[in-house]
């Protein structure tokens, strides 16, 4: 029989996919059922065909697993924030387990030992970044909320569990601003809030205007310590836009962690999960030692760079955002570490490999470590090549994406060995997982 979209289908479901989803057969196909757990018999629907396999949206739970949940937000399934929230947060920490010793396999050729998930704390209301979209619905009504998978449509909400208490004020009382005011919404695309320790910083993001009854927000929400309006006037899906002014309290949000002090601008990269940025952070000062020369490739502001500074002999950060950069700078001189780091702006690709070249020329060096932690698409092929010619006696490499960590494992354990596989649970309820990996050098 002919399989067409729509039509509904019995699926034994026999494993975890890449993106939390149930994987089953059908008619000698692979299906992948979203939502559907591990060991469950379920009813789908198809909604998409293709050669090998199928896509299909689950209809019913004929046959629970224990591991399933009621989903402790009603937009579960509408909103793309998570994926998981239809499990017990434990058996999400065995689906990632599972989906880096997969991908390591299939995607790497690499057969190795990965230890268990190391959990959030908390593992609800962790993030410390919020971007809130707004719409205006056919009725006329302000939808602020967050996006529907692979769309621009706001699914509108009045909290989330991810995100601090705070989420609830700031939603309710931009809707009452945009209420009050037509042409204040007609102009506000997003909100965007960052949080240190007890305080936010909101960035209004303009078409064009004013923010107004700021003094009524600032009441309405206390732990705002700094309001900026970023303009962006241009249709891309990039959030801010290049002109900010800043219309209320502090330029930047001061907070320390692991003994040092940094700042956050709205534009400043900073890791989502403060509680597992530190383990993470933590887990590689346990890697280097106090004679290393340190390469910290994907430097982001600097925070990991500074950390890995107060132990090691010297840490050279490349970053290719320059306002990154001059976070970075100003992080290490805060410390007093700045005659110990150097922060090179520029893409890895080209300057990973010159630095390679001038710290080869140097006779005083003993021991070079590298850490890499690249973004999602991992490291261009140049960087593994001038990281094997450089020879270091460990490299770490922090990834937030199985696939394309595989892909450049399998260049770099040519030479070097795994010691440890672990992912960390950054993004609780989400599909998605950070790993930590060492390797050391198969000739040391
Ligand atoms: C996953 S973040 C890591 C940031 C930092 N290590 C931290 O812990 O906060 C990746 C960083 O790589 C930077 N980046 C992306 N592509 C790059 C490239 N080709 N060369 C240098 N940096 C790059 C991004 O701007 C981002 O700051």
């Amino acid at each position: 029989m002919k399989l067409s979209v729509g039509q509904e289908i019995i699926v034994d479901v026999l494993s975890t996919g890449a993106n939390g989803e149930g994987v089953g057969k059908y008619d000698n196909l692979t299906v992948f059922v979203k939502g559907a757990i591990d060991l469950e018999r379920v009813k789908a629907k198809i909604t998409k065909v293709a050669p090998t396999f199928l896509l299909a949206k689950l209809t019913e739970v004929i046959v629970s697993s224990p591991h399933r949940v009621k989903p402790i937000c009603k937009n579960f399934g509408n909103c793309a924030g998570c994926d998981l929230l239809h499990m017990t947060y434990e058996h999400t920490l065995s689906v990632k387990q599972k989906i880096v010793l997969d991908t390591l396999k299939h995607v790497g050729g690499i057969d190795t030992v990965v230890s268990p998930t190391v959990p959030s704390t908390p593992h609800t209301r962790y993030r410390n970044k919020l971007a809130l979209p707004i719409a205006v619905s056919s009725q006329g009504k302000t939808l602020i909320g967050f996006y529907r998978e692979k769309s621009h449509q706001v699914v509108p909400t009045t909290d989330c569990v991810l995100q601090g208490e705070w989420i609830v004020d700031i939603i309710d009382s931009v809707r009452g601003m945009c209420d009050r005011h037509p042409d204040f919404r007609e102009v506000l695309r997003h909100v965007v809030v960052r949080e240190t320790g007890a305080k936010l910083m909101v960035t209004f993001v303009l078409k064009r205007g004013e923010v107004p009854d700021i003094e009524e927000f600032v009441y309405r929400n206390p732990k705002v310590s700094s309001i900026y309006i970023s303009y962006n006037r241009r249709d891309t899906n990039v959030i801010l836009g290049d002109e900010l002014v800043k219309v209320y309290g502090d330029d930047r949000l001061s907070a320390s962690t692991l003994g040092v002090r940094y700042t956050l601008s709205p534009y400043s990269f900073g890791q989502i999960n403060d509680n597992v940025r530190d383990m993470i952070y933590n887990a590689v000062l346990d890697n280097i030692e106090a004679d290393d020369i340190v390469i910290d490739a994907y430097s982001g502001a600097g925070l990991m760079t500074t950390i890995l500074a107060s132990k090691a002999r010297e840490v050279y950060g490349i970053e290719i955002i320059p306002s990154a950069v001059r976070d970075a700078d100003e992080v290490a001189r805060l410390n007093g570490v700045s005659h110990k780091v150097t922060n090179i702006e520029g893409d890895c690709a080209t300057q990973l490999p010159l630095l390679v070249d001038n710290l080869m020329r140097r006779r005083d060096i003993k021991n070079i470590s590298v850490v890499l932690d690249p973004p999602r698409k991992g490291c261009d092929e140049s960087v593994l090549e001038a990281v094997l010619r450089a020879n270091p006696t460990r490299i770490i490499y922090v990834s937030c994406n199985p696939a394309t960590l595989a892909r450049d494992l399998k260049t770099l354990t040519k030479h070097y060995d795994i010691t440890s596989v672990t992912p960390y649970d950054m993004f609780p309820y989400t599909k998605h997982v950070e790993s930590l990996v060492c390797l050391t050098c198969q000739t040391n």
